[in-house]
């Protein structure tokens, strides 16, 4: 398999997110056809379809030989990390575009043989994108970014899921409360986001491999950690308990789990 050029893809994959953001915002008054899936708050809209098919067949034509992991069934059956494998959420907060036609993301991700390449969060109605990869370094748009600082878990706010929180799944209350404050955005990618900017000190939240594909790659390249509640390796291609922070507040939180 050639070796990527990253810069040339980077180039081509902000075209792609561009186009799709644009088409989006364009038909934003118009019927989203909504339909639920497992359940009344699990929806799907005709813009997560048609822009998942849409980076599905860019993918494609440029790269005819990757795997693709998306959410609304475009992509492929993927079993293992070999070669490279693309990570797809078309829209992710997809109750927040249904809801408020705010405070969603379209991502992006490219893992090669399980490593890191290049993750983009674009925050849609914004158009501020967050990207970039342990080659290249993180931007927020044309600007290189920082790492945020190694704060404590009392130092910063703390990105939750809603109904983990309500229902203190794996004593997510307890953590929580032990930060400055609570945060519920309603959309992983921009959760991630957050805590990338150094604007939240940690999230965690159940997720799918689109969920968290992103926001691992910028999160571990902005010097964070990433790793399941109970402090293990991400398995790439399962859902599981997720948790994005600082070095310190990890060891912070793995000690409250263990008490
Ligand atoms: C959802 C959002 C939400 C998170 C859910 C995800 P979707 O993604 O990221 O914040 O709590 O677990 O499923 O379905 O809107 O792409
Ligand atoms: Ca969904
Ligand atoms: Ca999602
Ligand atoms: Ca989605």
């Amino acid at each position: 398999m050639q070796k990527l050029e990253i810069k040339a893809i980077n180039t081509d994959i902000q075209r792609w997110l561009a186009v799709a953001a644009d088409n989006v915002r364009q038909h934003l008054s118009e019927q989203l056809q909504v339909q639920t899936k497992s359940g009344r708050n699990d929806l799907v809209t005709k813009f997560d379809k048609v822009t998942e098919r849409f980076f599905v067949e860019q993918i494609r034509q440029n790269f005819p030989h990757d795997k693709i992991v998306s959410e609304e069934g475009f992509g492929d059956q993927v079993h293992n990390m070999q070669g490279r494998v693309w990570f797809i959420d078309p829209i992710d907060g997809t109750l927040n575009f249904v809801r408020q036609r705010h405070n969603f993301a379209m991502m992006l991700a490219l893992y090669e043989n399980g490593h890191n390449v290049i993750g983009y969060i674009l925050d849609v109605m914004s158009g501020d994108l967050l990207w970039g990869g342990p080659e290249i370094g993180l931007y927020l748009n044309e600007k290189a970014i920082t790492k945020p600082d190694n704060k404590k878990l009392a130092a910063g706010l703390f990105g939750v899921n809603g109904p983990m929180f309500a229902y203190n799944k794996e004593n997510i209350q307890e953590i929580a409360l032990a930060s400055s404050g609570a945060r519920i955005l309603g959309s992983a990618g921009l959760e991630f986001y957050q805590v990338v900017l150094g604007r939240q000190v940690g999230y965690a939240s159940r997720l799918a491999p689109w969920d968290f594909a992103a926001g691992k790659i910028l999160a571990e390249t902005a010097g964070l950690s990433v790793t399941t509640i109970d402090g293990r390796p991400i398995n790439m291609l399962k859902s599981q308990v997720v948790l994005a922070t600082t070095h310190r507040a990890f060891a912070e939180i793995q000690k409250m789990r263990q008490a």
